[in-house]
């Protein structure tokens, strides 16, 4: 009765809790299982950020019911919905356990209540708990890249987002036990990791800061790629670009949600920053990288969003002209502030058209932003087997997916190619 299977929605963050749970739960016998149909446990690994991704999970627990007719299946909520629907989620008996993202540790015990019939639930929020000392068992197929998580929760409480009440308070895991991680994967033979938090900036442990930890991290071998994400506008700091610039093994990409381009938008949103503060952060990542990529984040259709707002959401993405984007439209989180404050007053028609017309934009920024890099040379890291035969696919430092015909490498390898084509998505690349 300890097949274990786990479906994990969301961030990468989340990709990395399910690692850690299945860390934890190895420890006390219990085993992954990858098929559904043979699973003695069945869990989920939740997102709530838009109702969107919750509605898709609990139409998901209905599928998972079903397995019950031919043998009895213990059924987990984790994560994000679990920590913010809690009991409801019980009501109806087709859930047995419900556990939030700081009661990882007690899942062993969970289950075995839960076995004897006794659904259960853990919500309880940590001002500690990191899982510092655990080492994921890591669920990538290609043995390449790695997910490490540097810190949990966030203090921020933007008005829309739901993140601060799921996850809880912030707090940055010991520098340590992150580079130890790292080193852990250098020895399985990852050649890339990313470093994960909600705010990378206000990383801080002891006197090590962001800009600290990505320099330790970086020393640890030349072959090691570095990653992270996510930055925020506000705390950005030039201590890290500059630290960014002088290692070859960072990566020039940057992940830098910007949300909206209307500093009335900004305000309501609560970002505590300005069109022109982003700006600045931009033009000063390119002054240290002129190479750097940045992609964003963006919601169309927030709270009393006006045309005009919209407008300056598309000339800001004219402006800075990102490499990708993340596009969503608003989605009212119950609980969060603008919830509180605001009505949600975009008609979901206009919401949609205004999120269109971004997509349609990025569509034409991000084949621009390829074309530009046609004839460059880059260092990929070899990920795989493209979905093409005979062709394999990496990322180029600048996050962007390169493909190329290629009988004689493999993942893991670095490898120089150049680029003599591309789509929106993706660059055709040769190899040299
Ligand atoms: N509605 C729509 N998008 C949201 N995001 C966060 N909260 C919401 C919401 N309530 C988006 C933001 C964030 C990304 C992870 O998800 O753009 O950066
Ligand atoms: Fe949400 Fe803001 Fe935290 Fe990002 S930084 S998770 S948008 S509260």
């Amino acid at each position: 009765m300890k097949e274990v299977y786990i479906e994990t929605y969301g961030c990468q963050m989340n990709v990395a809790d399910t690692e850690v749970i299945f860390s934890i739960l190895e420890k006390e016998g219990y085993h992954r299982c990858e098929d559904i149909d043979r699973a003695d446990i069945i869990m989920a690994n939740t997102c709530s950020i838009r109702d969107n991704a919750e509605q898709r999970i609990l139409g998901r627990i209905e599928q998972f019911v079903l397995q019950r007719k031919s043998r009895p299946v213990i059924i987990g909520i984790l994560g994000c919905m679990a920590e913010r629907m809690k009991e409801q989620l019980l009501s109806g008996g087709k859930v047995d356990i419900v556990a939030g993202p700081d009661a990882y540790r007690r899942l062993p015990q969970l289950l075995e209540a839960a076995a004897d019939g006794h659904p259960q639930i853990d919500v309880i929020l940590s001002r500690e708990e990191t899982y510092a000392d655990i080492s994921p068992l890591r669920l990538d197929k290609n043995g390449v890249s790695a997910y490490i998580s540097i810190m949990r929760g966030c203090n921020n409480v933007c008005s829309y987002c739901v993140v601060p009440y799921t996850r809880g308070v912030e707090r940055s895991r010991d520098c340590s036990s992150i580079v130890r991680e790292a080193c852990e994967c250098v020895q399985k033979g990852y050649r890339e990791v990313t470093l994960l938090g909600q705010n990378v900036d206000s990383y801080h442990f002891g006197d090590v800061d962001f800009a600290g930890l990505l320099e330790m991290v970086a020393r640890i071998s030349p072959q090691l790629r570095l990653r992270f994400s996510t930055s925020n506008p506000q705390d950005i700091s030039d201590s890290v670009l500059k630290v960014m610039a002088s290692y070859p093994n960072i990566c020039h990409h940057i992940h830098l949600p910007v949300q909206s381009g209307s500093d009335r938008i900004l305000e309501k949103m609560r970002r505590r920053y300005s069109r022109a503060w982003y700006l600045e952060r931009v033009a000063r990542i390119r002054e240290y990288m002129p190479d750097c990529a940045i992609s964003t984040d963006v919601i169309a259709g927030f709270c009393s969003e006006t045309e005009e707002d919209h407008q300056l959401t598309l000339s800001l993405f004219e402006e800075v002209r990102f490499d990708a984007a993340f596009m969503f439209y608003y989605s009212e989180r119950p609980g969060t502030l603008a919830a509180k404050k605001y009505p949600d007053d975009v008609p979901i028609e206009v919401k949609t058209r205004r999120l269109n017309e971004i997509i349609a934009l990025q569509n034409r920024l991000s084949l621009e932003s390829n074309r530009a890099d046609l004839g460059k040379v880059f260092e990929v890291l070899v990920e795989g087997p493209s979905k093409k035969g005979g062709q394999l696919c990496g990322r180029a430092g600048n996050n962007k997916m390169c493909v190329w015909v290629d009988e004689t490498h493999k993942a893991g390898d670095y490898v120089n190619v150049k680029v003599v084509d591309c789509s929106q998505a993706t660059l055709l690349c040769e190899l040299i």
